[in-house]
């Protein structure tokens, strides 16, 4: 077997074996496998496609390519939570503490933003002292004492997602669907949870820009999951515009919070509630929707969800207080006003274009690793749908100075579009793939 002919077989439009699946990950994560070749393959995965087996062989030899996730050692129902990647995405922030104070046991690993989508691990780092780096014997303690732990991906966990997600990312082959349905799901089936629930994401702001493309990513997931013998369930939702209104480390925290403290109704709580709903159904502790979504306001009302948040934020070392006030989170030192150019409804606002504004005020990254100013970002004033008059303010710009917030605000401008007539108003969530 060489690597020349799995690229001419792939090349072709044929399908590869498990062998050669085998063969592809374990040479090209042993570093025998040149990145220009593995390039070349994924590449020709983007005009071949690749069939569900094949998804299925190249899922199982990633996963193989690294250590999994024991957690037999903590007590109850295990549940992980993953979200294809949006802009303004903090659903991990609200929903986690939500499961855990309901019962449900979130051990799970995040990452950081790349590109024009943010990152759980940035933006739980907003709390002063937080640390996402949890050695295995502590994540396990805190899953068991807490309910609910968040660490930074190892390097150990699928490496050859790691090594292949960095080439996709530079080579144009990200937004390949049995790609993404492989990254995500070898991560998630080595992560040892018992149910896995997915937010996919789809529109603008999203890699899978066309809803028949979303639903076919949720349906093979929900398929391999099923495969590996986990409760895999996906939920649809809306990426035109970013999900909530603010988008930035510190800012996306505070609008968690305000969901926590059942000041915030909209969007981004319904869609915690709904994927909330889906993991205490699969795990037969409600026997409706209706009835989990019940179990998940009352942890809002009590504020048992919001404390759940508070101790998860001790047991990692941040400062509890910043809960409560969250004065004591990041804050930038300037604000300004963008005032909207013209009177009308808004049509549209690109959810990338919010994200690449959001790295042009300094909180995002460019290039893998980079520093980012978790106080800077943007809050919507307006979302799609809503009426305008000329010179009222769109959004707020959070800005470490008046440069990058002159920067930001022409790329935000370019991500409106106006229009007379009110535009139809589409579903937020789109569908549930069980
Ligand atoms: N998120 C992932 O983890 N992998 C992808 O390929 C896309 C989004």
């Amino acid at each position: 077997m060489n690597t020349y002919d799995l690229i001419i077989k792939k090349r072709g439009g044929s399908e590869l074996t498990k062998e050669e699946y085998s063969y592809l990950i374990k040479n090209y994560v042993a570093g025998s496998i040149p990145d220009y070749q593995m390039s070349a393959f994924l590449m020709a995965v983007y005009f071949r496609g690749m069939s569900e087996k094949e998804t299925l062989y190249l899922t199982e030899e990633m996963i193989k390519s690294g250590d999994t996730l024991d957690l037999s050692n903590v007590q109850g129902i295990k549940a992980d939570k993953h979200s294809t990647g949006g802009v303004g995405d903090k659903t991990s922030l609200a929903l986690c503490p939500m499961l855990a104070s309901v019962g449900i046991k979130v051990a799970k690993m995040s990452g950081r933003g790349l590109g024009h989508t943010g990152g759980t691990i940035d933006k739980l780092e907003s709390f002063p002292g937080l640390t996402t780096s949890i050695d295995g014997e502590r994540f396990i303690k805190q899953a068991n004492e807490v309910g609910f732990v968040i660490a930074g991906q190892t390097a150990h966990l699928v490496p050859a997602d790691k090594k292949l997600y960095a080439l996709r990312d530079v080579t144009g082959t990200v937004d390949i669907l049995p790609l993404i349905v492989s990254s995500i799901m070898s991560k998630k089936l080595a992560s040892g949870a018992d149910i896995i629930v997915l937010d996919v994401k789809t529109g603008s702001g999203a890699f899978m820009k066309k809803e028949e493309d979303s639903f076919e990513l949720a349906r093979q997931m929900v398929s391999l999951g099923k495969i590996a013998g986990k409760k895999t369930v996906a939920v649809v939702s809306d990426m035109d515009e970013p999900l909530g209104f603010a988008v930035g480390n510190a800012l996306e925290v505070k609008e968690a919070i305000a969901v926590l403290k059942g000041e915030n109704e909209g969007k981004l709580r319904e869609l915690c509630l709904i994927l909330g709903a889906c993991v205490l159904t699969e795990a037969g502790m409600a026997e409706s929707e209706a009835e989990a979504i019940k179990m998940l306001k009352n942890c809002i009302e009590d504020g048992s969800a919001l404390r759940k948040l508070a101790d998860f934020v001790e047991a990692q070392g941040g400062d509890r207080r910043a809960v409560f006030d969250t004065s004591l989170l990041p804050s930038a030192p300037f604000t300004f006003e963008l005032p909207s150019p013209k009177a009308g409804y808004i049509k549209t606002i690109q959810a990338d274009g919010i994200g690449r504004a959001c790295i042009a005020l300094g909180g995002g990254r460019e290039i893998k690793d980079s520093p980012i100013d978790l106080s800077v970002g943007v809050v919507l004033h307006k979302k799609t749908g809503d009426y305008v008059n000329c010179n009222e303010s769109l959004l707020t710009i959070h800005a470490r100075d008046k440069e990058s917030a002159k920067e930001a605000e022409k790329i935000l401008l370019e991500s409106y579009a106006f229009s007379d007539t009110a535009p139809e108003k589409r579903a937020f969530i789109r569908g549930i793939v069980r």
